[in-house]
């Protein structure tokens, strides 16, 4: 298997890379949350959400990279090995996360992950996605040359990023995952280069 890129490596190299990329801009994930919610997160990583989280909510999460997975049990953390496509690794929670991970799949993948986490979600599912990886979508020099840095960089070890979605993909997407889901609601912000979405029951 190709090697994940160094990012996936190093704990420490994620959390800076995305500090730097958008500060604090996380801090926002704390009021979408609520208090005294139980969390889950498909892709968890290190559990880095973790600590954005009102200490009365309970956080646990699932990922394939063990490396991230035994930084974040080290430090206390919930969160187990657990492939974000079988459906056995899920557990009821409130609110069920999906940080950073759908445009790492493909549109079929991106499907099944959301249809699994309806399933599993009592009050909401919360997407956080980067609203700046548009950019390597276009058929230009520069576009064609974002889409391969981007590739290598976000590279994790597991999925080939096959397409990168621009603001009006993900509108689309949002809104079609809303529907064949049978959401009764959906709020989108778009803070600090990330949308956040909220795919509502009720
Ligand atoms: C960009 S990281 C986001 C991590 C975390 N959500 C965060 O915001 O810090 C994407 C994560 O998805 C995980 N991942 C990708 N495909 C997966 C799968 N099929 N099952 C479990 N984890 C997966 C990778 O190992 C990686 O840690």
């Amino acid at each position: 298997m190709t090697k994940r890129a160094y990012i996936f490596r190093n704990p420490w190299l994620y959390s800076l890379s995305i500090r730097l990329l958008h500060f604090d801009g996380f801090k926002k994930i704390k009021d979408i949350i609520g208090k005294e919610k139980n969390v889950f997160e498909p892709a968890c990583g290190f559990g880095r959400l973790q600590r954005y989280l009102y200490d009365s909510c309970s956080y646990s999460g699932i990922d394939l990279n063990e490396i991230f997975i035994n930084f974040g049990k080290k430090r206390g953390l919930d969160i187990r090995i657990g492939n974000v496509l079988e459906e056995t690794n899920y557990i009821k929670s409130d609110i069920i996360i999906l940080c950073d991970i759908l445009h790492h799949l493909t549109k079929d993948k991106i499907q099944e992950v959301v249809s699994i986490a309806t399933k599993f979600a009592k009050e909401k599912i919360v997407i956080m996605e980067p609203t700046f990886v548009g950019l390597a979508s276009g058929k230009g020099f520069f576009s064609r040359l974002a889409a391969k840095v981007f590739a290598r960089v976000d590279f994790d070890g597991i999925n080939n990023i096959e397409h990168w979605f621009t603001r009006q993909d993900y509108q689309k997407l949002f809104k079609h995952l809303k529907e064949t889901n049978k959401f009764a609601g959906m709020k989108i912000q778009i803070s600090k280069g990330y949308y956040f979405v909220e795919l509502i029951r009720v």
